[in-house]
């Protein structure tokens, strides 16, 4: 099926909490209707009167990857979006900077000495690359989301530095990174990551096989060493979800 111009834009996170508020918007639309598919939940409405598919994918490569073959099959989206929190992996990143993929790898395959490691096995390929015009878009979102949200709320509290929008490369494997030595291991096989997530890798993937558009926005949540699982759900409980609403609600507005 070829998407229609008009077609919906998908719109995927891992996690019920970096979606929530996006899906109390999409909950305003009186003609929203949620669709259940391979036990995934998909809210078809519009948001910002942009016609939009939001679902959860829940964790890691192959729960990404049959959520995003769905969204393609069944309900034709035009294009793909995924929002969510990541472990930072480059020497300038902080928690509650933005990383934008640039591009995309899947730093658990191995199939060496068959394939070179980390190229995916009869693909011919390691590294995937996002929409750039989308993911233009998309940094120029968090750019005006930072701007108007944070640095507006922040004008009166004095803020060690605002976050950082970056764009470069994200790797995804089925591991959550929690300690130094699993780290390093990472940034040495693979010295240009910028973040490390559980799903960037897949969606992409199945994306360049299907030549659906995409683009991915991470924000950091903690630095995928030994205190990551604290800083990760303390950043998914009180952070992510704004981060998440407000740069889509900024990357669809600019789009109409
Ligand atoms: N998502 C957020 N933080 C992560 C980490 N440290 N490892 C893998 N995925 C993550």
């Amino acid at each position: 099926m070829l998407p229609l111009p008009n077609a919906p834009l998908g719109i995927i996170a891992a996690m019920p909490e970096e979606i929530e508020q996006l899906l109390e918007q999409l909950h305003q639309d009186p003609s929203m209707e949620m669709v259940s598919v391979g036990q995934r939940n998909y809210y078809v409405g519009s948001l910002w009167q942009q016609p939009c598919i939001v679902t959860l994918a829940r964790i890691g490569k192959v729960a990404a990857a049959t959520t995003v073959a769905a969204l393609i099959h069944q309900f034709g989206v035009r294009a793909i979006l995924f929002t969510g929190v990541a472990g930072g992996l480059g020497a300038d990143l902080q928690i509650g900077d933005i990383v934008i993929a640039g591009s995309l790898m899947q730093h658990d395959v191995d199939a060496s000495p068959l394939f070179p490691r980390h190229q995916i096995p009869m693909l011919n390929r390691s590294c995937f690359a996002p929409c750039p015009l989308l993911t233009e878009a998309l940094m120029q979102a968090s750019h005006n989301f930072i701007a108007s949200t944070l640095e507006s709320a922040t004008a009166h509290t004095p803020v060690r530095r605002l976050p950082k929008v970056h764009l470069g490369l994200i790797v995804s494997g089925d591991q959550f990174i929690s300690d130094k030595s699993a780290r390093t291991a990472l940034r040495a096989a693979i010295p240009d990551a910028l973040a490390v997530e559980m799903e960037g890798g897949a969606i992409a993937q199945v994306c360049y096989e299907y030549d659906i558009p995409f683009a991915v926005m991470r924000t950091i949540s903690d630095a995928a060493d030994e205190d990551a699982p604290g800083s990760f759900s303390d950043f998914l409980n009180h952070v992510a979800g704004v981060y998440s609403y407000g740069v889509v609600h900024h990357f669809i507005r600019a789009s109409l």
